[in-house]
């Protein structure tokens, strides 16, 4: 079982929710934590904007053991409405900085023989979400990215978390609350746990809460049941 204890990790979006829960878990535990984001959160951290691309965070962080690629932006609203530009925005930050990041930092691992990255995907990216439709196409993607990652690369960990509501600024940073009753939005904290229990025992994807794996099997297994159940129930 790979002990987060002594790692070296570097965690994306560690200014706010969940990136920042999970640093924090990571450095109870004794990690080495690097955190980067667009805002300076201390000494160990970076400035980086990943509209922008990653080079600098690149050199800055060295080599790490575990990257936790977690920076993300939403967006909810028909897309037929979608400003100009937005579609981009959204895949350059949630996904292309993200691999960017992850092929950068690869090579160390594989040439050390030991690593691990974790991608946090969402529960959209498992299965559709209406209104959500290019924020759940850019977390389909790194899943997807994973499941392929996974099967050429033997000697490094790779990780999906999909987290579902979660009680963050993500909402309000999008500018469209969240105002469905259920599911109720939980703590950031309990995706970070479950986050580092999954590198420890080196899970391939977990859901946070862990029933939500079942309405994302059943899409798997039964699209069709599944998308009239959304259509009745949201
Ligand atoms: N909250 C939920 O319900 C939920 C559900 C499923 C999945 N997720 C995913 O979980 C991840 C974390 O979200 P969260 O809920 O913790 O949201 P959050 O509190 O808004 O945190 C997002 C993080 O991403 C960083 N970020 C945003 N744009 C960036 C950019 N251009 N360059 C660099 N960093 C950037 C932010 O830092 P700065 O603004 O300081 O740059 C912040 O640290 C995201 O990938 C999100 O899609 C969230």
């Amino acid at each position: 079982m790979p002990a987060v204890t002594g790692m070296r990790a570097l965690v994306t979006g560690a200014s706010s929710g969940i990136g920042a829960a999970t640093a924090d878990v990571l450095a109870a535990k004794g990690a080495t934590v690097l955190r980067t984001s667009r805002t300076i959160t201390g000494p160990s951290s970076f400035a980086c904007d990943f509209a922008v691309g990653v080079d600098p965070l690149v050199s800055w962080a060295g080599d790490v053991d575990l990257l936790v690629l977690n920076a993300g932006l939403g967006h909810a609203g028909p897309f037929a409405d979608m400003a100009p530009g937005k579609i981009a925005e959204l895949f350059t930050v949630n996904v292309v900085a993200q691999l960017e990041l992850a092929r950068a930092l690869l090579p160390g691992m594989i040439a050390r023989g030991r690593g691990h990255i974790v991608l946090v995907s969402s529960i959209a990216g498992a299965m559709g979400v209406a209104d959500e439709a290019v924020y759940s196409a850019t977390k389909a993607a790194l899943r997807s990215f994973a499941d392929a990652l996974r099967l050429e690369v033997r000697s490094v960990g790779v990780t999906v978390v999909h987290p579902g509501v979660i009680d963050t600024p993500f909402f309000e940073r999008r500018g469209t609350p969240y105002t469905r009753r259920r599911p109720r939005p939980i703590p950031p904290v309990d995706v970070a746990e479950a986050l580092v229990a999954a590198v420890e025992h080196n899970r391939t994807e977990i859901f946070v809460p862990s029933w939500l794996r079942f309405p994302a099997r059943l899409n798997g297994a039964i699209p069709g049941v599944v998308r009239v159940l959304q259509r009745r129930f949201g």
